[in-house]
């Protein structure tokens, strides 16, 4: 069930959502096996790019490409990327009224036995049992989605893992088991630590940062990324100074 970790590799990407520009020459790539962290502040445009990326059709690409393991995006539509292995863990998933997430592990389960058995034993691991008879989503709290869309993701076992915000409103408690189903999505095999899934995480605090390892983090504002660099030295500079010493920084290289 090894993933195979590809290379995201966006270029020069504008996007438009409600007629509205709200990405502009994105360029942005996540090599094979690396896990990456977007930061930003609240309407720069970090949902839209992850949305856009898994083929949400309001989010129109006016120009650019993005591939992944090679294979152009653009024209394939949601389904088919998550056919690829493109998964999402959304910022806000919806409710499904009247479908039990027990019903979706059961279809991801299909007729693989391998796979069944995999998310029963993480369903177990996570003492998740009292979500997957609830409906999706449905009248959960903020933290309980959170878990159960990040079990969904893990039982998809998806080969690029795309994650906005999954720790907003997590209590500090469930993000030790949070952060562990995070680890245990982007570093599969307990054995082999560096063996690792691709991946694109958005976060707004470095706690995560602390528990899960991350290659680059890159800053996005106002619909454009930035800059990029070491995730916990960037994230320290916004924790200590705010954006606009990014702006800053940039307007200073120039
Ligand atoms: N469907 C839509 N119709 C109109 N505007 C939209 C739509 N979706 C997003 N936007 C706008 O696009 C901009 C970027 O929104 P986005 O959700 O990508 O920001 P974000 O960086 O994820 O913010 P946050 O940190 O608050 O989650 C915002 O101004 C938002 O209002
Ligand atoms: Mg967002």
């Amino acid at each position: 069930m090894f993933p195979v970790p590809g290379k995201l590799e966006i270029k020069n990407l504008a996007v438009e959502v409600g007629g509205v520009r709200v990405l502009h020459n994105i360029h942005l790539t996540v090599p094979p096996g690396e896990v990456h962290v977007l930061v930003g502040p609240n309407g720069s445009g970090k949902t839209s790019l992850l949305a856009t990326i898994a083929g949400y059709p309001q989010y129109r690409v006016v120009s650019g490409s993005i591939s992944y393991d090679g294979t152009d995006l653009l024209p394939l539509g949601l389904t088919e990327r998550a056919r690829l292995g493109i998964g999402l863990l959304e910022q806000r998933p919806p409710t499904i009224n009247g479908v039990k997430l027990r019903l979706l592990l059961d279809y991801i389960g299909g007729d693989d036995p391998e796979r069944k058995r995999f998310i029963e034993d993480l369903i177990k691991e996570t003492d998740h049992a009292h979500l997957v008879d609830r409906n999706i989503h449905e009248d959960l709290s903020g933290g309980e989605i959170k878990k159960a869309g990040l079990l969904l993701l893990l039982a998809r076992q998806p080969h690029f893992a795309m994650m906005d915000e999954p720790d907003s409103g997590v209590d500090m408690d469930s993000i030790t088991l949070l952060c562990q189903l995070m680890n245990r999505l982007l570093s599969p095999e307990r054995e082999h630590p560096a063996k690792r899934r691709t991946g694109l995480i958005i976060t707004h605090s470095d706690v995560i940062l602390g528990r899960v390892s991350t290659d680059k983090a890159h800053v996005m504002i106002d619909g454009r990324v930035l800059c990029g660099g070491n995730p916990r030295i960037i994230m320290k500079k916004i924790r200590e100074s705010g954006f606009d010493s990014c702006v800053d920084c940039l307007h200073q290289g120039e």
